[in-house]
């Protein structure tokens, strides 16, 4: 992603196309197709005790396809700019984040599993766990 492109990034819910069938149901996602991006990793957040708050942060540069693969939560984002919040509860919608959004996941159901898709592997430098660290590299990106 290029540095207009990801200005214009907004988080965006995304259909995950399906084979639905009696026998039950399957869910496909492709790099670069059903997510807009190469897939680097995949990690899932389970066993999650009630009343857990994840999160709080932001990434410099990866970008993520969040579903809720089994139960429900919400994912609260802030761009800096402007905040939003999604209650996610459907295994067959998915919750792509770009960079630079502070993201705090909560309200987690009982049994819930998260499902992370990720641009790229683990890389502990692109986190911002600072909020002012993040609100002065929002600005920066603003006036650059
Ligand atoms: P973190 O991303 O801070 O979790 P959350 O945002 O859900 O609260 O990661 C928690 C810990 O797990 C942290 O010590 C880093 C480690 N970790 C990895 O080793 N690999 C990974 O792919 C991820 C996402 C985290």
């Amino acid at each position: 992603m290029n540095d207009a492109a990801r200005e214009r990034a907004e988080p965006s819910l995304i259909a995950i196309p399906e084979a639905r069938e009696s026998r039950g149901n399957l869910a496909f996602i492709e790099g670069n197709a059903q997510v807009p991006f190469a897939i680097g990793r995949v990690y899932y957040l389970y066993d999650i005790p009630g009343g857990t708050s994840r999160g709080s942060h932001a990434h410099r540069t990866l970008q993520q396809l969040i579903i809720p693969i089994a139960g429900s939560f919400d994912v609260h984002l802030d761009s800096g700019h402007s905040k939003t919040s999604f209650h996610l509860n459907r295994a067959n919608i998915g919750l792509a984040i770009p960079p630079m959004h502070w993201r705090t996941i909560d309200n987690f159901a009982s049994g819930s599993v998260c499902l992370v898709i990720a641009s790229a592997p683990y890389e502990e430098s692109d986190y911002i766990r600072d909020w002012d660290a993040f609100l002065l590299a929002t600005r920066e990106e603003a006036g650059r």
